[in-house]
């Protein structure tokens, strides 16, 4: 998705911003660009479609330098991605680069072009340029002219803009997109993610909603609105801003796969003993919070969805509590009734999904018992705007494509389920042995891995194929549907998930030996159901692909690959059949040779709705 970059300094920051730039690639992009005020007092504004090495090259063949600067990658909202649309956008001597949308630029845009402005770009973000310009030129300063400008738009964005009239300063805002200061020796930054800045500071101020900030070399100042000069903390990041870097690993994603084992320990480090969860490692006030709820309501999107829905299964059959699951994009603009005592949960890996985010300003505004994010992003908004954190600690997760985070999260799940279950009359004995089914999943995650040959040489069965049907049953229908979900995010195969018990209402019509049917069967109350469905795809000739710790359960047929999985205990079941779908999903992108780590069109962190 979208990010920004902005620097004031004495040196040149055209580096800074360029390295800002890449350290936001894996979010997803489609064009990047910079402008930066030259010692002449002109902008200077290069841009390239594609990758930032393309920014790159073009900075090689015309160099640009200046001491304040902004840059920007975008992902197309309004208008292709084409130079002319890519940012900053220009408006003779001001140029912008914004996140978002604002919603009311066709007006703003027709009221623009009535007052002489000419449009170069489809983009709603050359309406900000115009307007801030329009603003500068009845006398305002460059900060005043954005807050009378940003009255005026509607929707979510943020901003950062530079004036050659103004040439020491850059002025940035935020609403409902995020935006974070960096704090240099005199110099300062600006940036929508502050992994883009951890190469120039490890001092961080999180704008809050509605902030502008006038940023100059020595000095910055944060205004709430058009008036009210506030304080805000800085923040010292302690976490060693583990480079972004593949190591032995092909691809990052491939990287994270494989750091499963190590991550899934960290995430249970200091949250569990020998045989309980430790409830602190939801907050302090998890306690009394914890003690009152009698249902959940889980909003979340992509990926985190699924892991909500593996969730309902484990809080109905383990909790005893009635658990709702629903995509952020339709919460936030439902009319939803509360029951009494429900906890609010999202699940993010970003915290920044700016569905997520308004679903949980909208629960805010219900009767919900209190709030909790399940997330894998210190400082994010859903962090900060959350009663209880619980965090994933999967580390930095570049590939577009969830695979650490989603597996966290699921423990993460399991535990929040333990914690409430224990109050609903879960057995000390039942907790005791999830526990230790838990305290085991590193090493299972580990067994997994090994597959990674087997599937290797499985992958090859897809190449050629233009549709994957996945199944399960049971808490493993939510496992099959983030197995498709990978397939189709980096292979760009089309997969659907389906309860097995489904198929004859419809996708059996669908299948013939030219579709691979990927099944998720691992030994439980629903395997022989599953097998009979199974049984059903093979009479009509579908290739099936199960994976199984019953590998003697399923024919040996050219027709039948069954991948044998081994047994774990139920309740680690759905992540450790993850493992196995991500690699499946891995290898089939590389023998079709996507781009696996930043697949088209997709984003890592989708800050706009
Ligand atoms: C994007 C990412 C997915 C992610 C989803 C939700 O689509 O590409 O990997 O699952 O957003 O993101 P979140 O950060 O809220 O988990």
């Amino acid at each position: 998705m979208c990010g920004i970059v902005g620097a004031v300094a004495s040196r040149n920051v055209t580096a800074i911003l360029v390295e800002g730039l890449m350290r936001l690639e894996y979010r997803g992009y489609d064009s990047a660009g910079l402008a930066v005020i030259d010692t002449e007092n002109n902008l200077q504004i290069r841009k390239a479609v594609g990758k930032v090495k393309g920014l790159v090259d073009n900075l090689d063949t015309n160099p640009a330098s200046g001491s304040v600067g902004i840059a920007h990658t975008r992902w197309a909202t309004h208008g292709k991605p084409t130079e002319k649309n890519a940012h900053p956008h220009q408006s003779n001597d001001i140029a912008v680069v914004h996140n978002g949308i604002i919603e009311n630029h066709a007006e703003l845009r027709q009221a623009l072009k009535n007052q002489g402005y000419v449009f170069v770009s489809e983009t709603d973000t050359e309406v900000i340029a115009h307007q801030i310009h329009a603003l500068v030129n009845n006398g305002l300063s460059l900060l005043e002219a954005t807050q009378q400008a940003v009255a005026l738009f509607e929707g979510a964005y943020a901003i950062a803009v530079v004036n050659t009239k103004f040439p020491d300063e850059l002025i940035a805002c935020r609403s409902g997109s995020p935006l974070v200061l960096g704090l240099g020796i005199e110099e300062n930054f600006v940036a929508s993610d502050q992994m883009a800045l951890r190469q120039v500071t490890d001092r961080f101020v999180f704008l809050e909603e509605g902030d502008f900030v006038h940023l100059e070399r020595k000095k910055f100042s944060i205004f709430n609105g058009d008036k009210e000069l506030v304080e805000r903390k800085v923040v010292q990041l302690t976490d060693k801003a583990e480079a972004a870097s593949k190591g032995e690993y092909r691809h990052y994603m491939l990287k994270e796969i494989f750091e499963q084992p190590e991550v899934l320990k960290r995430t249970l480090q200091g949250r569990i003993s020998k045989h309980h969860v430790l409830e602190e490692a939801f907050g302090t006030e998890a306690k009394a919070i914890f003690d009152r709820v009698k249902g959940v309501q889980i909003v979340a999107c992509g990926t985190s969805y699924h892991a909500g829905l593996v969730a309902k299964y484990w809080m109905e059959s383990i909790a005893n509590i009635p658990c709702q699951v629903e995509v952020a994009s339709e919460y936030r603009y439902r009319k939803v009734f509360v029951p009494k005592d429900t906890l609010f949960v999202t699940i993010s890996q970003s915290g920044e999904t700016a569905d997520t985010l308004a679903a949980l300003k909208e629960a805010k505004k219900s009767d919900y018992l209190a709030s909790l994010v399940i997330c894998n992003a210190p400082s994010s908004s859903l962090v900060r705007e959350s009663d209880l954190v619980f965090m994933t600690h999967a580390g930095p997760e570049i590939g577009v494509a969830s695979t650490k985070a989603f597996t966290t999260q699921l423990v993460a799940l399991q535990l929040l389920t333990i914690a409430l279950g224990r109050r609903q009359g879960l057995s000390e004995s039942v907790e005791s042995d999830m526990v230790s089914a838990l305290a085991s999943l590193p090493e299972a995650v580990s067994k997994a891995l090994l597959l990674d040959d087997v599937i290797k040489k499985t992958s090859e069965a897809f190449a050629d194929k233009h549709h994957a049907l996945f199944l399960g049953r049971g808490v493993e229908y939510p496992v099959a549907m983030e197995g498709a979900l990978k397939l189709k995010e980096i292979s760009y195969i089309h997969a659907e998930s389906y309860p097995a018990g489904e198929l004859k209402h419809g996708p059996l019509a669908l299948v013939d030996s030219d579709m691979p049917i990927v099944a998720v069967a691992p030994n439980n109350e629903l395997m022989e159901k599953l097998k009979s469905n199974l049984e059903e795809v093979q009479a009509r000739g579908g290739k099936l692909f199960v994976f199984s710790d019953q590998a003697d359960a399923f024919p040996n047929s050219d027709d039948v690959t069954v991948i044998d999985v081994h047994s774990v205990p139920e309740t680690i079941a759905p992540m450790v059949y993850t493992i196995p779908l991500q690699l499946l999903s891995y290898h089939v992108a590389i023998v079709k040779g996507t781009d696996v780590d930043q697949p088209r069109n997709l984003a890592k962190s989708v800050t706009v709705e």
